[in-house]
């Protein structure tokens, strides 16, 4: 079984072992955390609740305004007074510390449930709960997913603003604040590194950051090229959080938006930046660095550059031949390579 599927599988077995308690999620019942629309659907149809849905994702908060289902796009859920929440848990023990103090400060009197699978970390998961809610119990196991009931919200506990991680972005005057779901929240990955080494030393006037995380391509740009108009994009709702509290904190106007891919960004830029994701929680993710390829040309001027970087062993050079007439390695440090990408135009394998 691929990745993706695996993810799929565990979102199924998590809404499963939801539905088979169904009787605890009677009345209003909040959906959040890691969850997918088909988890929401299977569970949502089975409990006798409305239903609404908080999720940090972009695309999946599109899905469920499209099909009608009320969503919160943020990394915090909203104030909360029904009858439960009940929380996917699926990017391990980190990410599950900020839902967790997420929900303590805004759904305080409602009891939680948590759910998740072994893959994803469920099994320590209680120590982690421990922090915020005196009382975490066991309530139901099924292929090897667990699902677990807090009860008695810690006065003492931390609330999410004191996780935050702050970190200086080195050879810049920029701090970086995340919250921990967002990537590379503690240090500079080493892959960011190499591709803001290669960006060019002519400012290219207009510059996407696409799928930014906290910004820190973009950042660096805007300390080289302080004329550039910068736009930063991602998917979700913490690193636009972290890029957009950088920005104005360095006092600049650039664009940042929530964007699946280029679903939101408009106009043409010299550069496009990517350090595209590999990982979503346990899944592996291959999907979004091909779109970002294929679509580029729609977003690049015609003296327009992608630069992109990404483990050496992800075969992007016939990717990238298909849409670019020049396509150089850049750098390459035995474990990650970066590639320019020059003279775009509409994909051989589209015009086909
Ligand atoms: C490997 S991180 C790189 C972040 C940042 N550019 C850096 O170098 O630190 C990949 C980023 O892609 C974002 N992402 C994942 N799926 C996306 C999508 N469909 N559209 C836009 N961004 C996406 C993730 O949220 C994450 O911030």
């Amino acid at each position: 079984m691929d990745e993706g599927a695996v993810a799929l599988s565990i979102q199924e077995a998590c809404a499963e072992l939801c539905v088979r308690n169904s009787e605890l999620f009677a009345g209003h019942l909040l959906l959040g955390g890691d969850l997918n629309g088909a988890f929401y659907d299977a569970v949502a149809e089975e409990v006798e609740a409305t239903c609404e849905a908080w999720t940090r994702r972009y695309d999946i908060a599109q899905e469920f305004a499209a099909g009608d289902r009320r969503a919160h796009f943020a990394t915090t859920p909203p104030v909360f007074d029904g009858s439960a929440v009940l929380l996917r848990s699926g990017r391990g023990r980190d990410a599950l510390a900020w839902m967790i103090a997420g929900v303590h400060g805004a759904a305080p009197q409602v009891p939680v449930y948590v759910v998740g699978h072994k893959r994803e970390g469920i099994d320590s998961a209680p120590r982690t709960l421990g922090t915020w809610y005196s009382d975490v119990s066991l309530v139901d196991r099924a292929r090897r997913c667990a699902l677990y009931r807090l009860d008695g919200p810690r006065s003492d506990a931390p609330c999410a603003d004191s996780l935050l991680r702050r970190w200086s972005l080195p050879g810049t005057r920029h701090e970086v604040v995340a919250d921990p779901g967002v990537f590379s929240s503690a240090e500079l990955d080493a892959g960011s590194a190499m591709l803001i080494e290669a960006l060019p030393k002519r400012s290219p006037e207009r510059m996407l950051d696409i799928a930014c995380g906290a910004g820190v391509v973009g950042l660096s740009a805007l300390d080289r090229y302080p004329d550039c108009a910068l736009t930063f994009c991602d998917v979700d709702a913490g690193a636009l959080d972290a890029t957009r509290r950088a920005v104005a904190a360095a006092g600049s106007d650039a664009r940042v938006l929530a964007s699946n891919v280029y679903s939101d960004v408009t106009g043409r830029f010299r550069l496009i930046a990517a350090n595209p994701p590999f990982h979503d929680g346990v899944a592996t993710r291959h999907d979004v660095a091909p779109r970002i390829i294929a679509g580029a040309w729609r977003h690049l001027s015609r003296s327009g550059t992608l630069l992109i970087v990404a483990n050496r062993f992800l075969r992007y050079q016939p990717l990238l031949e298909d849409v670019f007439r020049q396509v150089d390695i850049v750098n390459d440090d035995g474990k990650f390579r970066v590639y320019a990408a020059r003279e775009p135009r509409r994909p051989r394998s589209e015009t086909q």
